[in-house]
């Protein structure tokens, strides 16, 4: 059975709509508020379950209600949280989140997640070793991820990174990665920081599609044209797509055509996860679209 383990941020998304963003000092009336489970971790930890291999997540949330709500709904999406901590006297990720059709603007308060420590991952080794793929991005902290990369590396297990929010990471981590997966403002900082990382790259240009560049091979992969109601969590479709695809056995190309169509058709719905397609649905829409 295929597996993936998430290492990563679990966030409630406080997310208000508008169609005007606001200037500095300005004051806008917007349209509506609503709060929506999110954090690139679990975003990601539920687009891989959706579509339909065994995840488990590691990360932190706070003893507070949020903590609570998010937990139920990880576990509701079939996700495996026996990897999640609890802490008391910490508050749970929040990320204040600004939407408009076509952009979304993000404010992450870390909070719980940044109690997620080397050791908490290191506890969970014989677990971590049984996997196919290893995913992470970059809200938990550093010398978290670098536990990651050194188990990824010991036990030889496909390590994707996901440098979002970009910070340079040092370089070891970066050469255990298998695959490196920003969005062209984290590839182009990435790439400035270190140029080397372009044999294992696969950018995310939104609706330009995804560009690989894996051992010299450039290929782009067409983006589609639809509508988005709601942009947030696009990149974390793709990354939880990518991983499950890959975890199955599925070659690079195909996995990220796939992974390409989830993540256009997690748009098409309010919030980071709500559109987060099934395996079916993605096949559905991959038909639809050879048939126009
Ligand atoms: O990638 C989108 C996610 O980033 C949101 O769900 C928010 O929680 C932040 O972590
Ligand atoms: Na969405």
């Amino acid at each position: 059975m295929s597996r993936v383990t998430v290492f990563g941020s679990i966030n409630m998304d406080l997310t208000v709509t508008t169609k005007v963003m606001p200037e500095q000092g300005e004051t806008v009336l917007g349209e509506q508020f609503a709060t929506y489970p999110g954090g690139k971790g679990a975003n990601q930890a539920v687009a891989a379950a959706r579509i339909g291999t065994v995840v488990r997540m590691i990360g932190v949330v706070g003893d507070d209600v949020f903590g609570k709500d998010l937990l139920n709904h990880l576990s509701s999406e079939g996700v495996d949280t026996g990897g999640i901590y609890q802490l008391s006297g910490m508050a749970t990720g929040t990320a204040t989140i600004i939407v408009n059709d076509h952009d979304n603007r993000i404010i992450v308060a870390p909070g719980a997640n940044h109690g997620l420590t080397p050791e908490m991952v290191y506890k969970q080794e014989s677990l971590i070793e049984q996997c196919d793929v290893l995913l992470v991005q970059l809200e938990i902290p550093i010398e978290t991820i670098g536990a990651v990369a050194v188990l990824a590396e010991k036990h030889e297990i496909l390590l994707i990174v996901n440098p979002a929010p970009y910070q340079k990471l040092p370089e070891t981590f970066l050469e255990r990665a298998s695959f490196v997966t920003p969005n062209e403002t984290e590839a182009r900082m990435l790439t400035a920081d270190d140029p080397w990382v372009e044999s294992k790259l696969i950018t995310t240009k939104g609706k330009e599609g995804v560009s690989i560049l894996v051992k010299g091979e450039q290929i782009t992969v067409q983006g589609y044209p639809v509508e988005p109601v709601d942009t947030t969590g696009a990149g974390d479709t793709f990354n939880g797509a990518l991983a499950a695809k890959l975890s199955a056995g599925t070659e690079l190309n195909e996995s990220v055509a796939f992974a390409n169509a989830a993540a256009a058709l997690s748009v098409m719905k309010p919030g980071a996860q709500s559109g987060m397609p099934t395996t079916k649905q993605v096949l559905t829409f991959l038909q639809e679209q050879d048939n126009n």
